[in-house]
């Protein structure tokens, strides 16, 4: 089973934008996690553009699946971290005039930094992953700097023209999975998925866990959030089952080699 993780900082977005008290993204919470979310997934942001300190305390105590907790290596929000104790957080870069997180964390040329901050995280016993771009060296850095997981930097696939740019953005992903996995890692996945674009990232066997926010809140304006993510969650389910699919005929291929 892939895990589904709902990323709920665009129903801030909307509240913040009126500095109004809705849409509340507990509230989202809740209604993701009824539509089968296993993870939910929020970025403390050090400016508070959308997720706000009183949405972060209030998730950790009525979430019922995962909690992960998206931040980047400043003190103070590890020192947050380290007191809500969510069941995971993703350390990600983070810039105070990009949109959203444009691209992956630089854990090569920041691993002294980062090796103490993971180091932290798990002495509290967080699960600890590094959103990276789909590069050899990241993935390795990310590993000897302690990290659990890697969450593979799905973009250059997501805004890659279909054909040939698309297939090459897979194969570098399916390249940077196997990387992880010789280092040890568990791989999770996201940015810029959508209910079109998701099939075929999730037919690469390797992937624990989506994180996907966007596609799945602009849907839900349409079919409420529930829906939206039960449809998420369906498309993710229905490649999971090609997976264990392609594991059979590889044991039916071993067995009669
Ligand atoms: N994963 C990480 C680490 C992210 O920073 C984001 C964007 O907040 C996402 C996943 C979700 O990306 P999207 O909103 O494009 O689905």
């Amino acid at each position: 089973m892939i895990r589904l993780g709902v990323n709920i900082d665009h129903v801030a977005t909307i509240r913040q934008a009126r500095g109004a008290d809705e849409p509340d993204p507990v509230w989202a919470a809740v209604e993701a996690e009824l539509g089968g979310a296993d993870t939910i997934t929020f970025h403390l942001r050090e400016d508070r553009r959308h997720v706000s300190d009183r949405d972060a305390e209030i998730l950790r105590r009525t979430v019922a699946g995962r909690l992960n907790m998206e931040m980047s290596a400043d003190a103070d929000i590890v020192s947050i971290a380290l007191r809500l104790k969510p069941h995971q957080c993703t350390l990600v870069p983070e810039r105070r005039q990009e949109l959203t997180t444009e691209g992956g964390l630089n854990v090569v040329d920041g691993a002294a930094r980062l090796r103490g901050v993971v180091r932290k995280l798990r002495g509290a016993n967080i699960e600890v992953s590094a959103f990276v771009e789909p590069d050899a060296n990241q993935i390795r850095a990310a590993a000897k700097c302690g990290f659990h997981a890697v969450e593979l930097w799905t973009g250059g696939y997501a805004h890659a023209s279909p054909g040939p740019q698309a297939d090459r953005a897979l194969r570098t992903l399916g390249d940077a999975i196997e990387v992880a996995f010789e280092s040890g890692l568990i791989v999770h996945a996201g940015h810029g998925l959508t209910y079109r674009n998701v099939d075929a990232v999730a037919a690469l066997a390797g992937f624990t866990e989506f994180n996907i926010g966007h596609s799945i809140v602009s849907r839900s304006v349409f079919v409420g959030l529930r829906e939206a993510v039960r449809e998420m969650k369906r498309l993710l389910d229905r490649a999971s089952q090609h997976h264990v699919a392609l594991v059979d005929s590889e044991d039916l291929l071993g067995r009669n080699g």
